[in-house]
């Protein structure tokens, strides 16, 4: 399989000032990273807190768990798992943090590689899988699921307003095998000039419907919470509004007026990247970010 031996180089942390800022690593501090990816953001807050050894790095990418493992070598905890599961072990242990952080979403080297099947400007599989031990594929999506499911998908996960043409169009030209054939059957949908791509909110849809992103957020949120030390800080970076607004809802009802609310919001509105951080780091453009403290 080809993989660039420089993928980490290739992604950038985003908001990295302001998750510095939130967080607030103190020297000792023990840090949870339930997205580790590439170590950007974890290796900035361990250089802060001094303390490897109380740090848990987790990620559901096989490459990047490798990385990781060549990155932080001393005690540092690496879980190759989903946050979900990881974060179940965790409780499970009795484990508290300092520090929280989920950088969701995907990393550039998924969408830079095309054998990962998240891209649709250089054709690859139908992949999209941030796990490549799971069976779910986008092909097993596109060629097996009713056209209802997959109109389902599409408008729910993409808010994707020709859903149900897109969906008979891929069931009549079934088997599809490559981003680039499922790629060209939206844009003659869609055809004419847009700034982004008009595959984008289907190629979004099937990642997420891939990847469980939201039902994984959803489940994993309350853990999390139950994982934070008294003063603990937690900070959730979303790249899309589905997302953000999961995020949004969960930590404005747990910092609410409610009895036993066990939240302070760190941040009233998300915060966003401003216009330097975005010339050197397109990625960031979407990137929503909320914080809050364990009372
Ligand atoms: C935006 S990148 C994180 C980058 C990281 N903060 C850094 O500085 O390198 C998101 C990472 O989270 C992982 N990921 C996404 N959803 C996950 C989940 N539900 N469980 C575990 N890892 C997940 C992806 O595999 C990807 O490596």
């Amino acid at each position: 399989m080809h993989q660039n031996k420089n993928q980490n180089q290739l992604h950038v942390p985003v908001l990295l000032d302001d998750v510095v800022a939130c967080l607030s690593p103190q020297k000792g501090d023990s840090y949870l990273d339930l997205t580790a990816g590439y170590g950007g953001h974890a290796s900035a807050i361990i250089s802060h807190t001094q303390n490897p050894d109380a740090a848990t790095l987790v990620d559901r990418d096989e490459n990047a768990i490798q990385e990781l493992r060549t990155v932080f070598k001393s005690g540092t905890r690496i879980i190759n798992d989903d946050f979900l599961t990881a974060s179940q072990l965790l409780v499970d242990e009795s484990q508290k943090f300092d520090m929280i952080l989920a950088d969701l979403g995907v990393s550039s080297p998924h969408l830079n590689l095309a054998e990962r099947g998240f891209m649709f400007s250089e054709s690859g599989p139908l992949d999209m899988r941030m796990d490549q031990r799971q069976l779910l594929t986008a092909e097993v999506i596109v060629n097996t699921y009713s056209t209802d499911a997959i109109t389902d998908i599409l408008k729910r996960y993409g808010e994707e307003p020709k859903a149900a043409r897109i969906a008979q169009a891929i069931a009549a030209a079934r088997p599809l095998t490559t981003t680039a054939e499922l790629a060209a059957l939206v844009a003659k949908i869609w055809p004419g000039y847009s700034r982004t791509h008009p595959a984008t909110r289907t190629f979004q849809a099937l990642r997420i419907a891939v990847n469980d992103e939201l039902g994984l957020l959803e489940r994993s949120l309350p853990l999390w919470i139950d994982l934070l030390a008294p003063g603990g800080r937690i900070a959730v970076i979303s790249f899309h509004s589905l997302e953000d607004r999961v995020v949004k809802r969960f930590l404005a009802d747990r910092a609410g007026e409610r009895y036993d609310a066990d939240l302070r919001l760190l941040t009233k509105r998300p915060i966003s990247a401003g216009p330097t951080e975005l010339v050197s780091n397109p990625r960031a453009r979407s990137a929503k970010l909320r914080a809050a403290v364990k009372k």
